[in-house]
């Protein structure tokens, strides 16, 4: 049976909260009140009051240099204390903070005490191989407990992480860390996705063969997949052999607030993805004030979810470091939605009674395809509060979550926010807020939106435009790794001291926000962002490939699919007879080179491209044709004909 997706574009419905859910919200109206009065002292109580300092701040802002802000500037703090020892030191030692899933079906339930000592002991491990504050350590690990122990460990010691997606190919991982010149990797033999082991270690074997840095000295590698693996003994160190025999002293020191803690890599609308850096008190600020307000955290009874991989911004805030400094009880699984059977979400919800689940609406639009009978075959009542990331909701899938697996009572939030934000910046409140399918709604507390027209104008009425981030906030990007000026021209170019989203938006009679997409060269699928010039270097890479254009074609699934469109060097055309074989090299290649994420969902072989006069690809004609559109206004083509001949080629 496939469930009917009736188009709810009509949906005006509004959902008040439950007076239960309002009488034992964490949040309440005064947050919005308090903030408003004065953003700067909001966000300096906040922080004071979810975090531990070591040496208290005693200035909480700094703007006179933008767009380089210094959140509690003169404040120390350590951020994996403020993420383990202190909710032992508290008492609540015996919590458990992971209930770990393999996707084989084996399990492990770890407490704030016993990762404290497994993250003290992985500190010990690192400072003895070397590394030290400042350093940069590139992380290559499967969802499995050592990859939130290595970031703990790394941020302990005051290093700086970098996690790479292990999806992610040995060309892109070897990028990362030369461009980070990370001094280690961690990773693991292999891990589990769709009931197959999947190789790291060699790919990082790979990589440090195609690095040109050479700045890696050592690889520290965890057992898991039980591949064969090949072992360079001077480099190479086994975790179970290193970290479980380490000690779990561990004495901790206070960094600045504005110490460094990770790099993560995103891309933007070039062809070279941009390290985005993050600092330690405001990001860990912001983190947990959004996590426990946004997903209403009771960390005494709540079981919370997020099913996004550490190697994304989400799994960084949201499983990481917001969960663990407000001493959460979470669920970590490791595997794919559908293995070994298509219940398996929700099998995990019924078993360990998980209360508030955090997912993409690519997942969401995946189970309303399958049918509700698969979740519906679990008890899901423990669920309490949804949210959604990654991309918008659209309000069909927003009603369907809220009805098959909420229940239909319980609330809905959408969060909008990027890497480069650092934690959330737009949702609803939860037994605040009324909520409104499809819209992101309200900025959160101390955090200023705004929507300009492109010469920077306010925007009135319905109209659509640009989203903007007006004032500085306390977990925003400090910066691109190593590149000052790319972080000025990418965001703050455009209308002086204010963020310059990407994202197109536009603010209804209510005031609530609906986000409208990308408005560059960036696209999301799945809700994972790509570039198309990346893509397009890829394939340009290719022997065979003279010029290559790709665009996000609307996917009902995926939200966004890459679509490319190839000519093939004239010297190769003549061999290429087979032309479905060759999109699928293409295809390929891309997948090799960048990672699964990023293969096209479909290669054209074209003979043109729609170029303007000067020589510019005409994107949008491509994407009309990939969404099986009737092509726009093709008048400032070079050739308008050569729409009709690209067309042809296609069908
Ligand atoms: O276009 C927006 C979209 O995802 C982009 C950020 O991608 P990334 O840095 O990978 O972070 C994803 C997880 C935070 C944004 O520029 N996006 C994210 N959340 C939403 C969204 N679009 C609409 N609604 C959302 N809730």
């Amino acid at each position: 049976m496939t469930v009917q997706i009736d188009h709810a574009l009509e949906e005006i419905r509004r959902f008040r909260p439950s007076p239960e859910f309002a009488a034992n919200a964490v949040a309440d109206a005064a947050l919005y009140e308090a903030a408003q009065a004065d953003r700067v002292a909001f966000w300096a109580d906040q922080s004071r009051d979810l975090l531990h300092w070591d040496k208290p701040f005693t200035k909480t802002l700094d703007w006179t240099n933008p767009p380089f802000a210094k959140w509690f500037e003169d404040g120390e703090l350590n951020v994996a204390v403020n993420c383990l020892d202190r909710h032992v030191e508290a008492g609540n030692g015996d919590r458990v903070a992971l209930h770990w899933v393999g996707e084989p079906g084996d399990t492990r339930d770890i407490t704030y005490a016993e990762l404290t000592d497994e993250v003290k002991r992985a500190a010990n491990v690192l400072t003895d191989l070397g590394v030290g504050s400042g350093d940069r350590v590139a992380i290559y690990l499967p969802m499995i407990p050592e990859a939130v122990v290595s970031m703990l460990a790394v941020a302990r010691i005051g290093a700086i992480h970098s996690v790479v997606f292990g999806g992610f190919s040995a060309d892109s991982l070897a990028s990362r860390i030369d461009d980070a010149e990370a001094s280690l990797v961690i990773t693991a033999d292999g891990g589990y996705r769709k009931g197959k082991v999947f190789a790291l270690k060699p790919v990082v074997d790979d990589a440090l063969t195609k690095s040109v840095g050479g700045s890696v000295r050592n690889v520290l590698v965890v057992k898991r997949g039980d591949n064969e693996v090949e072992w360079n003994a001077e480099r190479d160190l086994w975790w179970h052999e290193t970290v479980a025999t380490a000690s779990s002293e561990h004495e901790a020191q206070a960094f600045e607030a504005e110490h460094p803690l990770f790099i993560l890599y995103t891309s933007g609308t070039t062809g070279k993805p941009k390290g985005i850096l993050h600092t330690s008190g405001g990001y860990l600020t912001q983190a947990a004030f959004t996590h426990r307000n946004v997903f209403d955290l009771h960390p005494e009874t709540d079981v919370y979810w997020c099913t996004a991989d550490v190697g994304w911004i989400t799994g960084h805030s949201y499983v990481v470091y917001g969960p663990l400094a407000n001493g959460a009880t979470q669920v970590l699984y490791e595997g794919t939605p559908d293995t070994p059977h298509p219940g398996r979400w929700w099998e995990i919800v019924e078993q360990y009674k998980v209360s508030i689940l955090y997912t993409a609406p690519t997942a969401i639009r995946s189970f309303m395809k399958l049918g509700r009978q698969i979740p519906h075959a679990f008890n899901l009542r423990s669920l309490r509060l949804l949210g959604s990331v990654g991309e918008p909701i659209n309000p069909e899938a927003w009603i369907w979550y809220r009805h098959v697996i909420g229940g239909g009572s319980i609330p809905v939030v959408d969060t909008w926010w990027q890497t480069e934000t650092g934690a959330i910046m737009i949702s609803a409140l939860p037994g605040v807020t009324d909520l409104k399918p499809g819209s992101a709604q309200v900025a959160v507390p101390g955090i200023s939106i705004d929507i300009l027209a492109d010469d920077g104008t306010p925007v009135e009425g319905e109209d659509g435009g640009l989203l903007v981030i007006t004032e500085p906030w306390p977990s925003m990007l400090r910066g691109i790794w190593g590149d000052p000026e790319r972080f000025k021209e990418t965001y703050w170019e455009k209308f002086g001291d204010k963020y310059f989203a990407g994202d197109g938006a536009r603010r209804d009679a209510d005031g609530d926000i609906w986000l409208l997409g990308r408005v560059d060269d960036v696209m999301n699928v799945s809700g994972h962002r790509l570039s198309t010039a990346e893509i397009e270097s890829s394939l340009v890479a290719h022997p065979w490939t003279a010029e290559a254009a790709v665009v996000g074609a609307a996917d009902e699934t995926t939200g966004q699919a890459v679509v490319a469109f190839v000519i093939l060097k004239a010297s190769q055309a003549a061999q290429v007879t087979d032309v479905a074989a060759a999109s699928e090299e293409l295809r390929r290649h891309v997948a090799g080179q960048i990672g699964a994420i990023a293969r096209p969902r479909q290669v054209f072989i074209v003979n043109e491209l729609p170029k303007t006069r000067s020589g510019k690809i005409m994107r949008r004609l491509l994407r009309d044709l990939a969404e099986g559109r009737e092509v726009g206004d093709t008048t400032t083509l070079a050739d308008t004909s050569i729409m009709q001949v690209i067309s042809d080629q296609v069908k």
